[in-house]
């Protein structure tokens, strides 16, 4: 079967509390459930990981290329500022990479309209809340 790679970048640890007007009440272990049982159904195994440090996530997306069929990424605050990030995701080409945010960045602060990440991602959703993480996996799956 083959694995997928789902990252997860700063603060979403406090997902269920923080800022629920924008990012909702889902904990980040309920959207990691939601992925699993997505997982199931698309026929792919679903390796769900939070950091809040830029390099393990430089380093998780290094690893994805060896252990990982593709990527679910929703980098959080990496994804408006990070290079190293978007040269991670660039190292690993061709290995598809789909980018995720739970709230609609373009109807946010002008700063979080850029994404570091989306000139290299296969497609990038946005805006849905948790069901953005299932569309991204159903997306990715499709394409592997
Ligand atoms: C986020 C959007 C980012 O701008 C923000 O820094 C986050 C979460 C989202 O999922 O909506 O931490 O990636």
């Amino acid at each position: 079967m083959k694995t997928v790679f789902v990252l997860n970048g700063p603060n979403l640890n406090m997902l269920g509390k923080r800022e629920p007007s924008i990012y909702g009440t889902q904990t980040l272990d309920g959207i990691a459930g939601l992925c699993r049982e997505s997982g199931r159904s698309l026929g792919v195994e679903v390796d769900f990981r939070q950091t809040n440090h830029e390099g393990v996530l430089v380093d998780w997306i290094h690893e994805a290329a060896d252990r990982a069929a593709g990527i679910v990424i929703n980098a959080a605050a990496y994804t408006h500022t990070s290079i190293a990030l978007l040269d991670a995701v660039k190292a690993v080409q061709p290995l598809p990479v789909v980018e995720v945010h739970l709230s609609n960045i373009h109807a946010r602060e002008p700063f979080r309209h850029v994404s570091m990440i989306a000139p290299n991602a296969v497609g990038m959703i946005c805006g849905f809340g948790p069901l953005g993480y299932t569309l991204a996996l159903q997306a990715l799956a499709a394409r592997l």
